[in-house]
């Protein structure tokens, strides 16, 4: 048993500690921390994000005031009524039903309940029945394990794992409109700042969209388990200006170098089982299993994030994809060196 005044000690300092954490959360939230935390919900920044902001607010607002109340009680009811030097022992007076007390512990948590079902409703509504705005950018985003296939069908773009879109502010409104598919089994697609999770199942579209008001770079992650290496199934979006997307986009357009001084590594791509699984416009390689590698060294990660994309990354990669990313699908190919040596002398040039 711990002496009492050592267990109020105790209470206290939980107490303290509480408060401390939530401060320091809400703090995150709008302080200068909030920039330097890509994934912060509680820095929103395209019109559902808001939505499901707001709704935190009030739900943490809701259940904040119910924690003080209760804490509060507890806290007090334990200092108040601690036992004392000199307390007689005998049982104290046994109170049994009070009609007030009971109504009021009834009807109370029934409205609150009640407040949070319909906004939890109107917030769903307000998100998955949204129309699809006018003029947006089509993407259609596939997941795989693990890494994620972005297709903009009206640009002839395929790229992987780092989303561009264009920023959308209130003079120029360019949002960009998600179509979700699978080509295996269920993921998740989460971009804290932009949207709320949305899954993307095998055999169904799903749909979203988003319409960021800042330019600058988000993170997401798959949120939805989906096998080995779900945990490295991150995700990048880059929101540009207008003119930057542009340049974006024609660059991505462009036909892919045929430099002649790396033509003994495209040779060695050429004739690699690389071709089977990659796309390389230019070139044999035609595969759709794993992610085009046209403006490969555009991207700033590879293997969904693992790594960043350097040439020391890339061959290391390309020698056993499981040291970086045990259970990827690629296997390792098996190169000696010289050819390696090429290989990733040639990869390094698809800017
Ligand atoms: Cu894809 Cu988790």
């Amino acid at each position: 048993m711990i002496p009492t005044r050592k267990r109020t000690r105790l209470v206290l300092r939980l107490g303290l500690a509480l408060l401390v954490i939530l401060a320091a959360a809400a703090l995150t939230g709008t302080g200068p921390v909030s920039a330097r935390v890509p994934t912060n919900v509680f820095a929103p920044e395209s019109t559902h994000a808001w939505v499901i902001y707001k709704y935190t607010l009030l739900v943490l607002a809701i259940t904040g005031a119910i924690f003080v109340v209760v804490a509060g009680l507890l806290a007090y009811a334990i200092v108040r009524f601690r036992q004392r030097k000199g307390d007689d022992t005998t049982e104290p007076p046994q109170v049994y039903g009070s009609e007030q007390v009971e109504i009021a512990w009834t009807v109370i948590p029934v409205i609150i309940v009640i407040v949070l079902v319909l906004t939890t409703a109107r917030t769903i509504h307000e998100i998955q029945d949204a129309p699809r705005p006018p003029g947006s950018l089509e993407v259609t985003a596939i997941g795989r394990q693990w890494w994620w296939e972005f297709r903009y069908p009206s640009l002839g773009i395929v790229t992987a794992n780092e989303l561009h879109i264009p920023v959308s502010d209130r003079a120029n409104p360019t949002p960009t409109f998600l179509r979700l598919l699978s080509a295996d089994v269920a993921h998740s697609f989460w971009v804290p700042r932009l949207a709320g999770k949305t899954d993307l199942i095998p055999n169904r579209a799903n749909e979203m969209w988003m319409d960021p008001a800042q330019p600058g770079l988000y993170l997401g992650q798959c949120a939805e388990y989906c096998g080995t290496q779900h945990a490295h199934m991150l995700l990048r979006v880059y929101v540009h200006p207008e003119d930057e997307f542009e340049r974006w986009v024609a660059h991505q357009k462009s036909p892919d170098v045929a430099d002649a001084s790396v033509a003994s590594g495209r040779a060695v791509f050429e004739t690699t089982a690389c071709i089977n699984c990659h796309t390389l416009g230019g070139t044999v390689a035609d595969g759709t299993y794993g992610p085009s590698l046209s403006h490969l060294m555009s991207r700033a990660t590879i293997g969904a994030g693992v790594a960043t994309n350097t040439a020391a990354n890339l061959r290391a990669w390309i020698v056993d994809p499981q040291v970086l990313k045990p259970g990827a699908r690629m296997p390792a190919m098996k190169l000696d060196e010289a050819d390696l040596d090429r290989l990733v002398d040639y990869l390094v040039t698809l800017e």
